[in-house]
């Protein structure tokens, strides 16, 4: 399909491009709409198709605890709105999926017709798809920056369990100061930032800093309880 937009791809810490669509739930003006919220930006291939019916069910099945998060979820594909109508109420309407049933999708879906929206976001990937989006997820901050971009392929669905600890990760990474180590989750240590030169690190290191363990000057970890994360994040 021609499009007159030029492809980019957004990059973590870059301001969310800015667009305009129709979706399923009216128009939106993104990501002006969600200022003051996190929004969670997700394309998808197609309707009508038998992955992104399980995220679709997953994700909207998760909707509230995003939003109990402060995080709105927008979906986004390069079918039309009857077709994303008529796939919702499919769903909706026929569709029992691992105990999942009768789901509601509420969230925004975008039309995308034209890709425009599509290739603002590098979300079509000619080596995939030339006329699918990829299963790319955009999370975007208050400010509306982009703060983390997963792309997927076409053959393989997403980790939900993943989407929503890399959300609780960035706001925990911003209300506490720290940064995160591997497979962390709410309850685990961690991170606590390497002080500015070698000689502070190693006094940190030698002082007996309460609940802090070193591994090495640039290697210190904190706890920092689920209830303290959760306090924070669920307001
Ligand atoms: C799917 O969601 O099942 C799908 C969509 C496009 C290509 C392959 C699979």
């Amino acid at each position: 399909m021609e499009t007159n937009e030029v492809t980019s791809m957004p990059r973590i810490g870059d301001q969310a491009p800015a667009f305009k669509a129709v979706t399923t739930q009216g128009d939106i003006n993104f990501p002006a709409d969600y200022a003051g919220k996190w929004a969670i930006l997700f394309s998808h291939p197609a309707d009508f198709t038998p992955v992104c019916t399980s995220e679709f069910m997953t994700f909207a099945s998760m909707q509230k605890d995003f939003e109990a998060l402060n995080c709105q979820l927008v979906g986004l594909s390069v079918d039309g709105l009857y077709s994303h109508i008529a796939w919702l109420r499919t769903i909706k309407e026929k569709i029992e999926y691992k105990g999942m049933k009768n789901v509601e999708v509420t969230f925004p879906l975008i039309e995308d017709i034209t890709m425009e929206v599509a290739n603002k976001y590098g979300m079509l990937q000619p080596g995939e798809s030339n006329t699918k989006a990829v299963r790319a997820v955009f999370f975007i901050d208050p400010k509306g920056v982009i703060r983390t971009i997963i792309y997927y392929p076409l053959s393989l669905g997403r980790n939900f369990d993943e989407l929503k600890r890399v959300l609780m990760g960035l706001q925990t990474a911003d209300a506490f100061g720290v940064a995160l180590p591997a497979d962390w989750r709410p309850g685990d240590d961690v991170i606590v930032p390497t002080a500015g030169s070698c000689g502070v690190a190693k006094e940190r290191m030698e002082s007996k800093d309460e609940g802090v363990t070193c591994y090495d000057w640039f290697f210190c970890t904190k706890k920092l309880s689920k209830d303290a994360v959760e306090k924070a994040l669920y307001k």
